[in-house]
């Protein structure tokens, strides 16, 4: 068969999501990815136990440069609604913190259950396929290298540029922008930050510490761990506002959230004048980094005879650490893609373009971002339905 009501380029949460609903609503689907499997994504999600959705999905939890954007498309299909997928399908799930629900047993349970209604749905899915060129008349034309096909809807959902190894492509965005669709600069997101050497030089002998902190980055703030690293800092709380800073910008962590640094330094100072600085931080802080910063901040005394200026800078830094990232990990080792096709060419109520009758797109592939926590799997599956009602 080579004509088709709906083409679906790229079988992952999105696409997969988009041709069900199409399916499901009577029109003849075709999903294609050049993949030799669906859903690869899913499979390694959430260190292999998919983190599906969040609890706690709001629109105020994605980045885009349309902020309202998301909003439509989330209130069509909630997470409550994909919960109520995967109870139907009989997958046993729990909250691990935060509102993040994962599988108890394996995110493969997940991509069989697309797969399942996919098929149910007479979706008809072909993967290893290329494909070569798309011309539109009054039907797209989609080359591949097994032959081309015709649709009247054609819908976007190869994803964004993360982890290349993958076979994760710009493929949606140079399409979007053959049609003249503009692309807001596609970035890195959720990925760990770099530091320059002098910054390195203390952080690099604490690798594998972990704590909690607040990482701040303008108006966004994260209270989760921080992960040091050889090359520089990682963990949820920096993942997150990773997402948030850009070049040349400073990020500021709060080592004791919830606590008086300076007060607790001035009252270690009275109550054990004879205790070592990095004795009295290590009750506060991992001992490495106590150590760590007592040799950098303070001078090589007894609690006692350090000066109270001392203490108050070192406090002050506890509550306010102000580093500039170098960079990222970039792309090999970021979990999302910021930007992406620009939302101001699309129907938030449908996905589709505005100016390009039968155009889709949906998923990573949009300038829509979410948080860490299952909330970029619920944009794939909110945005994959909208276009699935509506092509
Ligand atoms: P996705 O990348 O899933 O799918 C795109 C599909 O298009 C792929 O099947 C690909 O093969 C295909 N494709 C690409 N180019 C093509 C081309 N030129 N021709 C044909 N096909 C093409 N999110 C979350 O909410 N919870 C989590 O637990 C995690 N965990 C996680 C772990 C890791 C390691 C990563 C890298 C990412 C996550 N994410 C996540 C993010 C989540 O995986 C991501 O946001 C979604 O998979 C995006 O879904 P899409 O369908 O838009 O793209």
């Amino acid at each position: 068969m080579t004509e088709f009501d709906v083409v679906v380029i790229g079988a992952g949460a999105a696409g997969l999501f988009a041709a069900m609903r199409a399916g499901q609503r009577g029109r003849r689907v075709l999903l294609l990815d050049h993949a030799d499997e669906a859903g690869k994504k899913i499979l390694i999600s959430g260190g292999g136990r998919c983190n599906f959705t969040n609890l706690g999905v709001v629109p105020e939890r994605f980045l885009s440069a349309n902020p309202h954007f998301a909003r439509s498309a989330l209130a069509r299909y909630t997470q409550r609604d994909f919960i109520a997928l995967v109870t139907k399908h009989r997958i046993a799930f729990h909250e691990k913190t935060l509102g993040q629900l994962f599988c108890d047993g394996s995110a493969r349970q997940v991509v069989d259950m697309l797969l399942a209604e996919c098929e149910a749905a007479g979706v008809d899915l072909r993967l290893r396929h290329r494909v070569t060129d798309i011309t539109r008349g009054d039907r797209f034309t989609i080359a591949t290298d097994h032959g081309a096909v015709t649709a009247a809807s054609l819908v976007l959902a190869t994803g964004g540029l993360s982890i290349p190894k993958m076979g994760a492509t710009g493929f949606a965005h140079d399409v979007a922008r053959r049609f003249g669709l503009p692309v807001v600069a596609p970035r890195p997101g959720l990925v760990p930050l770099t530091f320059d050497d002098a910054a390195l030089d203390l952080m690099r002998p604490l690798a594998g510490v972990a704590l909690p902190i607040v990482a701040r980055c303008g108006r966004a703030a994260f209270p989760e761990a921080m992960l040091f690293t050889h090359r520089g800092l990682s963990g949820p709380s920096v993942l997150q506002i990773s997402s948030y800073w850009r070049d040349g910008e400073a990020i500021t962590l709060d080592l004791l959230p919830d606590r008086d640094a300076t007060g607790l330094l001035l009252a270690a100072k009275r109550a054990r004048p004879k205790a070592e600085a990095r004795t009295v931080l290590a009750d506060l802080l991992p001992q490495r980094l106590a150590q760590a910063l007592a040799a950098a901040h303070l001078p090589p005394r007894i609690m006692g005879e350090i000066g109270d200026a001392d203490l108050k800078r070192l406090g002050a830094m506890l509550k306010a650490w102000r580093i500039e990232p170098a960079g990222t990990e970039g792309y090999a080792k970021a979990e999302v893609t910021l930007g992406g096709v620009d939302t101001a060419a699309l129907s938030s109520k449908t996905m589709a373009a505005k100016d390009i009758p039968g155009l889709f797109v949906i998923g990573e592939a949009v300038d829509v971002t979410g948080w860490l926590g299952g909330y970029n799997f619920q944009w794939a599956w909110s945005s994959g339905w909208a276009a699935g009602e509506a092509a």
